[in-house]
This record gives structure tokens, sequence and C-alpha cells, in this order.
């Protein structure tokens, strides 16, 4: 499959470089942002960017979010290509936060699945505390399919984790 970039009204997502490094690392090592994932350090974030660049693109699209060129955040899927299903991923930097750019960027990812990929399913997943997080799911039509009780150790304590999907029927209506 090739590599494309998807237009919304405010932002342009297209593929992810690994010059995206610095932007991704800057946002993700913010305290507040963090606080529902272990800590994102320099190596980590640094293995999640060379996964992304070097997946192929057919599994793994990773989309940078920009504003106005600049890296804003990141959003993507992990596609189970046997079931013909994907995982959806979004981040923000938090000065960006509460303008709607994930729901914006998130919906085009969900349309492109559905429409241009043709998957049956979309799910995302969420520490069951992460609000905002939630809140995008509910947005893009989803609804709880699944609580993952005490099933991510994050800095030491058991979370739950909650699975949110939406299938394309549904998502047509
Ligand atoms: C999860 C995350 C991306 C959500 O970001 P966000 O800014 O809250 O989400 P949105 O972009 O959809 O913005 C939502 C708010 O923008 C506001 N808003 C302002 N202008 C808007 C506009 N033009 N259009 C839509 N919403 C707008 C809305 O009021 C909305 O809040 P509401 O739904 O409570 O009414 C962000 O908190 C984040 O990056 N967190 C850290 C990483 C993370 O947790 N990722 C998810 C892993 S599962």
């Amino acid at each position: 499959m090739k590599k494309i970039i998807l237009k919304t009204n405010r932002l342009i997502l297209r593929p992810i470089l690994p010059d995206d490094f610095s932007a991704i690392y800057n946002y993700s090592k913010d305290e507040e942002w963090g606080q529902y994932f272990n800590p994102h350090t320099f190596e980590h974030v640094e293995n999640l960017v060379n996964k992304w660049v070097s997946s192929p693109w057919d599994i793994c699209p990773r989309f940078s979010i920009t504003l106005n060129s600049k890296v804003i955040g990141g959003t993507g899927l992990y596609i189970d290509i046997e079931n013909n299903i994907a995982e959806i991923g979004y981040s923000l930097a938090k000065e960006y936060w509460g303008k709607g750019y994930i729901t914006e960027a998130t919906s085009e990812v969900t349309r492109w699945g559905f429409k241009d990929l043709k998957l049956y399913k979309i799910f995302a997943k969420a520490n069951s505390e992460n609000f905002r997080s939630l809140n995008v799911m509910k947005k893009l039509g989803m609804v709880q399919e699944a609580l993952l009780k005490e099933h991510n150790l994050i800095r030491g304590n058991r979370k739950d984790e909650v699975l949110y999907s939406i299938i394309k029927d549904k998502w047509l209506s």
C-alpha cells in the first residue's frame, strides 16, 4: 500500500519521518501528558519512532499531525490484516489539548480506515482513568466493549484498561 497524506479542515496528517523524533520526545516527556503511561524516556520514544518509521505501511500506517507544518501530535493504525480490523492510537502535545484537534485527526483516519482500507472494525484502548482519551473514543462513535481488570502495570500500580470499538456498519449509519 502506498503511503498517503490526509487533510482535514485545520490539519495535515503526513507519514511520520525520523526527524519528527524531537517534537514527539519533547511533548511526551511532559509529566501530565504521560501520567497514564510508564515514563516516556529518550530510549522509549526513540524505539517507538524507529518502529513507526520502519514498520511496513500496510500494517502500521503512522501519521504525524501537523498544524502550519509544525508537528503537534501523532495518530495511526495497527492493522490486523488477517482479521481485517485495526487499533487506532493518538496523542497530542499538551499545549494543543482542548481544541478538538485529535477528534478531527482521528475522525479522518477512521474515515480512511473504513472507506479506503475497507476495515471491518476499529478499536482503541486506554487506561480507564484517561478520561480525555475515553472522550475521544466516544466522539468517534465507539462504544465500550471490554474492561480489562488490572491489565497494565503503570509506575508500580495495577491499572484497568478499557477497550472501545466501532464497526463499519455502525460508523456508516
Ligand atoms: C488523549 C488526547 C489526545 C485528547 O486530547 P484533547 O485535546 O482532549 O482531545 P480533542 O482534540 O478531541 O479536544 C477535545 C476538546 O476540545 C474542545 N474543542 C475546542 N475547539 C474545538 C473544535 N473546533 N472542535 C471540536 N472540539 C473543540 C472540545 O470542548 C473538546 O472537549 P469536550 O469533548 O470535553 O467538549 C490528549 O489528552 C493526549 O495527547 N494525552 C496524552 C496521550 C494519550 O493519553 N493518548 C491516548 C492514549 S490511549
